[in-house]
């Protein structure tokens, strides 16, 4: 899986393909700077502002787009209210400052919801191929509003279980509907769950592997 950082003129991307999934907002709204099918260089910085390249960032789901200015000062801020987004059958999109067993992963993460990745805990898109199903319209959820709703999000990855999340979240259908507020959760990266998008235990009898694949 490719990792490459590119210097322009302005602004510095770094790319981890281990994290892309393929959603192609980057080379469809800006296809001078991402330019798919070549032999060589395909990531352009030097076409880009720092804010149309925030832009971008903002629009790539994974994370797998990351970007800083030249001096290597921040571009993008944490999000005033973390979210985990429902993708329709594929995978949990999730805005916020987030570390994945302690370690920092910046402000945006796609993580394999269906249990077929091999890339886990990342999506890879295998959701597709694995015919995994799961509505992105879950049930609602009776929830207070949240005292905080943004701040440190942790995920800690179960062995052979769900993902803990601990940390202000708002669950959040594909339409914008809110689905539950939490500040603890466990959600299901087996794919079995009748509760989606919470554990419900069914990983144990699903026999679920969270090492199958690279995390
Ligand atoms: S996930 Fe990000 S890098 Fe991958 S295709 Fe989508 S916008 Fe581009
Ligand atoms: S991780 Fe899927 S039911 Fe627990």
């Amino acid at each position: 899986m490719s990792e490459e950082t590119v210097r322009g003129t302005e602004v510095i991307i770094h790319f981890d393909g281990r994290r892309c999934i393929h959603s192609r907002h980057c080379v469809l709204d800006r296809p001078d700077v991402f330019v798919p099918n070549v032999n060589g260089a395909w990531v352009h910085p030097e076409h880009i502002t720092p804010a149309e390249v925030l832009e971008l960032a903002h629009n790539c789901p994974s994370g797998a787009i990351q970007c800083e200015g030249m001096d290597g000062s921040a571009l993008e801020s944490a999000p005033q209210v973390n979210t985990v987004r429902l993708r329709e059958n594929g995978p949990l999109a999730f805005r916020a400052p987030l570390t994945i067993d302690g370690s920092p992963q910046g402000f945006r993460l796609t993580l394999c919801r269906c249990g077929a990745s091999t890339c886990k805990p990342f999506c890879d898109n295998s959701h597709g191929a694995a015919g995994f199903t799961a509505s992105g319209e879950a049930a609602t959820v009776e929830s207070p509003p949240l005292t905080e709703r943004a701040g440190p999000l942790a995920i800690e990855l179960i062995t052979d279980g769900p993902l803990h999340v601990t940390g202000n979240l708002e669950i959040v259908t594909g339409t914008g509907r809110t689905v539950d507020r939490a500040t603890e959760c466990w959600l299901c990266r087996c794919g079995q769950s009748k509760n989606k998008p919470f554990c419900d235990g069914s990983h144990r009898t699903a026999g679920f592997r969270s090492n199958f694949g690279a995390e």
